[in-house]
């Protein structure tokens, strides 16, 4: 490089040093090409210079410590103690669909238990001609399936009914994941123990319940069990996480991640409900008239903006701008997800990053131009049964204010000229 080249760079580098001190509001589309006095391109860097690290036996790869801020955090004036409690997935943080295991939100009503692949087992008994006890090892030789499912807290987004009270979207709506399980049909386990699945089942329920302390134990009525509940040892392709269930869990598609016993160790044929305490006490919705609701097992379809958000404020300033989010609907494929810049009063359809699938996780986009001016985002989701996302207030008018359990109504995040969000309510 000549000195008259030298002289261009570094008057280049302390003009380009200007504009990023002039704040981040200078860097408008044109960012990407002048760019090119950057010392990160016109210098060999030090990475560049030597090798990096060589392979090894690794027992498992974590990411990168650049990405040290993604965190499954708690709320700790939620719950009095930390093994009856909740930690949220960084939705904020995440792109696509897929929860990796170690993001995914925990719940867990006694604490996440210890259990070996040898010790494991499940009993399935009752009405059935033959009662079985399978091992893990036994579960492992019936044909099996993968599917990729949401699995959604129903206290997901309860903090929000009275108003807008946690900043952020992992804890207003970070009780969800999404992974894609890989399990035995409960209707080939079932039929194993001899149950007739092509008599009259009509009545008949099964009562499923885990290992560990709490048990966890759920009513479930025949009709689901036999339809599309998996009996599932793996997640995302590698095995359940101790935290998740491991070795194996019940997945309830569509339904209230409550009933997605993990550690499942008995699945009992009844004709009836148990009434257990997780469905009558807790899981249940508490009206405006003090009455409460039976059951609500299919969670209704419902969306949020994981970017921007309070955790995710804007950084680059005015111009090209990506607004993203996830939908998601219990009873079928999120088939449409609208976007509002005004607090509902105008909507835009948003790109949805590939058809939606049913009970599973849509990602959707809005690219958009943001001139720099406040913004009441918000998203609104419409399923394949017609169904569409309710209001804050459409939704209270129904249920009142002293639900926690399955609030899916459109979330309200207020992003400031500075591209700071916040988590606001419109009335
Ligand atoms: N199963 C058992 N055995 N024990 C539990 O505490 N918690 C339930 C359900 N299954 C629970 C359980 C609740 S309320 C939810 S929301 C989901 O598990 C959470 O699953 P995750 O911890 O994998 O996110
Ligand atoms: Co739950």
């Amino acid at each position: 490089m000549s000195d008259k080249d030298n002289e261009l760079v570094s008057s280049r580098r302390a003009f380009l040093g200007g504009a990023v001190a002039a704040g981040a509001g200078a860097l408008t589309t044109g960012a990407a090409k002048a760019q090119t006095a950057d010392p990160l391109i016109t210098e060999i860097q030090p990475w560049a210079q030597g090798f990096g690290d060589g392979v090894d036996a690794v027992r498992y790869g974590l990411p990168t410590e650049h990405e040290g801020d993604v965190i499954r955090r708690n709320v700790e004036w939620l719950t009095a103690d930390t093994v009856s409690s909740i930690n949220f997935t960084p939705i904020h943080a995440l792109d696509g669909t897929i929860t990796p295991q170690g993001c995914a939100f925990e719940r867990h009503h006694s604490g996440a238990i210890d259990l070996k692949k040898d010790d494991y087992r499940l009993m399935i008994n009752g009405l059935v001609d033959t009662p079985l006890v399978f091992s893990y090892a036994d579960l492992e030789r019936f044909p099996r399936e993968n599917h990729v499912y949401f699995c959604e807290c129903a206290a997901n987004t309860g903090m929000e009914w009275a108003g807008a009270q946690l900043n952020g979207a992992q804890f207003t709506h970070g009780m969800i994941h999404n992974m894609e399980y890989t399990g035995v049909p409960l209707r080939t386990l079932l039929e194993e123990a001899g149950l007739d699945t092509t008599g009259d089942l009509s009545g008949k329920w099964v009562f499923v319940e885990g290992a560990d302390a709490s048990s966890n134990g759920r009513s479930i009525p025949m009709e689901k069990a036999l339809d599309d509940v998996l009996v599932a040892f793996k997640a995302n392709g590698e095995a359940l996480r101790k935290e998740h269930g491991y070795p194996v869990r019940l997945v309830v598609p569509g339904w209230e991640g409550n009933m997605w016993v993990k550690w499942i160790r008995r699945i009992e044929v009844m004709d009836g409900p148990v009434e257990s305490r997780e469905e009558t006490s807790k899981y249940t919705d508490t009206l405006e008239d003090g009455t409460s609701r039976k059951w609500t097992w299919e969670m209704d379809a419902k969306s949020v903006v994981t970017s921007p958000s309070p955790q995710a404020p804007i950084k680059h300033g005015t111009g090209p701008l990506v607004i993203t989010g996830l939908a998601w609907s219990g009873r079928g494929a999120i088939t449409r997800v609208d976007v509002s810049k005004d607090g509902g009063k105008n909507w835009e359809t948003a790109r949805l990053a590939k058809p939606g699938e049913k009970m599973a996780l849509t990602r959707f986009y809005l690219d958009t131009d943001w001139d720099g001016s406040e913004m009441m985002l918000q998203s609104r989701a419409m399923d394949d049964t017609g169904y569409v996302q309710p209001t804050k207030t459409q939704l209270r008018e129904v249920r009142g204010l002293n639900s926690i359990y399955h609030n899916n109504c459109i979330q309200t995040w207020l992003v400031r000229s500075n591209g700071e969000a916040e988590n606001v309510e419109v009335s």
